[in-house]
């Protein structure tokens, strides 16, 4: 691929199952998270889609035709790569929420795709809104897609639908841009108002490396012999900091080990052997996009996303692992997403919760319930600092519906 650079920012796609994020990301990149075939890239990329774009500019063009993913400028000239981007696309279908908030946790911004031939807004349009709300994503675009579906009123229409929609909530100020992702038209507009909007996070090069890992896994085919096995790989997105390969790490909470009838987490700690990135090989890497870490651990550790939500970073420099712990609640008006838009009760004692903490989704009982604040215990273990966003999530009818925001206390 010509003119790759790692991704320097993660941009979600978000939005209303069939709104068209999948058609976007393609008509942006040319290609899907499957174009590379290592087995390490495509396992990661099952879960939490990824992509990467190069973003280009035509000198001598006015805005916003100077804007494009083509190499080649309408002159025949070459274009210049701005930078790279990667999209996060997040799952639309409703019963993927939690993959959508543990996603929601490695994005610096996100584009919010609605559909110009439905009325605004649908379910996942409006839960998907919130969870950036909560999640504290305020680098929003948002594209109106399937303009060629409709006729320049309806366009019209569910555009001041759509402002209407977004009035009072952390996308108010984002931009509107109606597009079709199937025609391609107005990518280039999109594009400059994504560059606009969603700048590269200022980050710090001496932060000690920090990962979120999504996703883990053992590459090794079945029946492989003991010394021809890969050791095992974890999929993730860099916070801050700088990995090398080489570089010692930690890697918590851990695994669960018994000992006299008491099951545990102990942090594991292990050295990085190979690193991938933009999917290709490289001996260094930096926050944005899609990273695979190839490591020195027993790959039955990291076998079947064994090691998901966990954080890893140079030994001694991660937060601590908690058991349980007090959040301070912040609950919503009422369930976003329901069809009918109940309120939501106070959260009470001993009822489950499920709570997103970066990329860990957990399950947990209230042990202790007061006004804006409780106690859960949970079930597996969770890494993160004190002050952490947590998403929280009640059980109703049949599937698991964002409530509120925590952050944790202690
Ligand atoms: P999920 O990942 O399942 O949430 O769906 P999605 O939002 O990724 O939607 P996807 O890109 O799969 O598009 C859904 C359908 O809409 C497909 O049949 C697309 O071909 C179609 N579609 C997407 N964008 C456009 C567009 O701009 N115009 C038209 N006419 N159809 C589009």
């Amino acid at each position: 691929m010509a003119g790759t650079q790692q991704p320097e920012v993660n941009i979600g796609l978000v939005g209303h199952v069939d709104h068209g994020k999948t058609t976007l990301v393609q008509a942006l990149s040319g290609s899907w998270t499957d174009q590379h075939s290592e087995e390490m890239k495509r396992g990661i990329s099952i879960r939490l889609g990824y992509a990467d774009a190069t973003f280009r500019h035509c000198d001598g063009l006015e805005e916003p035709e100077c804007y494009t993913v083509e190499e080649e400028c309408p002159d025949g000239s070459p274009s210049e790569p701005l930078r790279t981007v990667s999209f996060v696309d997040a799952p639309g279908h409703e019963t993927l929420m939690a993959t959508m908030l543990s996603g929601a946790s490695l994005m610096d911004g996100a584009v919010l795709v609605v559909s110009a031939s439905e009325s605004v807004p649908q379910p996942q349009t409006e839960e998907h809104l919130m969870a950036l709300d909560i999640i504290g994503i305020d680098n929003i675009v948002i594209a109106q897609n399937k303009v060629d579906l409709v006729d320049p009123e309806t366009a019209r229409d569910n555009y001041e639908q759509i402002q209407e929609f977004v009035e009072g909530t952390v996308a108010e100020d984002a931009p509107v841009v109606p597009v079709s992702a199937g025609q391609e038209v107005n990518l280039d507009l999109l594009i400059q108002a994504i560059e606009e909007e969603i700048p590269t996070p200022d980050r710090d090069p001496d932060d000690d490396p920090r990962m979120h890992v999504a996703r883990s896994f053992d590459i090794n085919k079945p029946g492989t012999t003991h010394e021809n096995l890969s050791g095992g790989v974890l999929g993730g997105s860099l916070i801050h900091g700088e990995l090398e390969e080489g570089d010692a790490l930690e890697i918590k909470p851990g695994r669960e080990v018994e000992e006299g009838g008491q099951s545990e987490y102990v942090s594991i700690e292990t050295t990085i052997r190979s690193l991938q990135a933009g999917g290709e090989s490289v001996d260094s890497a930096t926050p944005g996009g899609l990273l695979g870490v190839g490591t020195g651990l027993d790959p039955s550790f990291t076998k079947g996303d064994a090691l998901a939500g966990q954080l890893a970073g140079p030994p001694g420099s991660l937060p601590p692992t908690w058991q349980g712990f007090t959040m301070e609640v912040d609950l919503l008006d009422r369930v976003v997403g329901a069809e009918s838009g109940e309120t939501v009760d106070e959260i009470s004692t001993g009822e489950p919760l499920m709570m997103t903490v970066g990329t860990a989704t957990t399950v947990g009982a209230v042990t202790s319930a007061r006004e804006g604040e409780c106690e859960v215990n949970l079930k597996r273990p969770v890494a993160a600092e004190p002050g952490a966003k947590i998403a929280i999530n009640r059980r109703i009818g049949a599937r698991w519906r964002l409530i509120g925001l925590g952050t944790l206390v202690e």
